[in-house]
């Protein structure tokens, strides 16, 4: 059967994840969460003193990007891919509230998006991969045989992230999970390099009022039909 070249872009928080990942291991696909590697590089820059409050030093991380090495790695437990960071598991450490406030800023550097995207277009390129984040479809695989576009209500998309951070035991405040919602969809498209824009051949998604097996449903069938082709 031919492999093709996945790409989902969308909104923070609104399951893209999640839906890339079941598509991936029901299709037995490479999933990589191109945000990790985002998320990675912002932890590497608050553990290393990059911060200064919420400024980063932009030329000491320009100095060690190459130093920064992102692998994914299934856990035999669970068949996830947790994140590595220089070979040490970061897979909980990027999900933190912290780490959700500084991204935006990293993941708007060029040199760091430069460096990102090269990365993942290593990974892509036997295809056979299942891909999510911003500029997927647009940057990283334009040529993508299934681009998929997904977004939903900014209300509900905190609400989901809420629910999943209480779950995980973190103390969290509703509305500051709101606003840091808002802000990143503020940041993310309009940024100058690679802001978050829907790829003109990309399906539009939008999940608001999906349970989790309907949009699994479409999903699988927007896959089948392109194999099939
Ligand atoms: O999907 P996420 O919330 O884990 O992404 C974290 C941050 O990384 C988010 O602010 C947007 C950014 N990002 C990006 O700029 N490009 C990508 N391909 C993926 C994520």
């Amino acid at each position: 059967m031919k492999r093709i070249t996945i790409a989902i872009d969308g909104f923070s928080s609104c399951g893209k994840s999640t839906m890339a990942k079941d598509l991936a291991q029901e299709i037995g696909y490479i999933y990589i969460d191109s945000g990790a590697m985002y998320r990675a590089v912002t932890l590497y820059s608050i553990e290393n003193g990059l911060f200064k409050g919420d400024v980063i030093n932009t030329e000491e991380l320009k100095r060690r990007i190459n130093d920064i090495h992102i692998t994914f790695r299934i856990d035999p437990e669970t068949g996830r891919p947790n994140t590595y960071l220089n070979d040490v598991n970061v897979e909980n450490k990027i999900r933190t509230m912290e780490v959700s406030s500084k991204v935006s800023p990293i993941s708007a550097l060029d040199f760091v998006r430069k460096a990102m995207v090269a990365q993942q277009q290593a990974m892509g390129k036997e295809k056979g991969i299942v891909m999510d984040g911003r500029d997927i479809g647009t940057t990283v695989f334009p040529d993508a045989e299934l681009k998929i576009f997904v977004t939903a209500s900014p209300e509900i998309r905190a609400q989901r992230r809420f629910a999943e951070l209480e779950a995980k035991g973190q103390e969290v405040n509703f509305n500051e999970i709101l606003e840091n919602v808002k802000q990143r969809d503020y940041i993310d498209q309009n940024r100058e390099v690679s802001p978050l824009r829907k790829a003109d051949d990309a399906l539009l998604l939008d999940n608001t009022n999906l349970t989790i097996p309907q949009q699994k449903e479409w999903l699988s069938m927007q896959f089948n039909k392109i194999i099939k082709q």
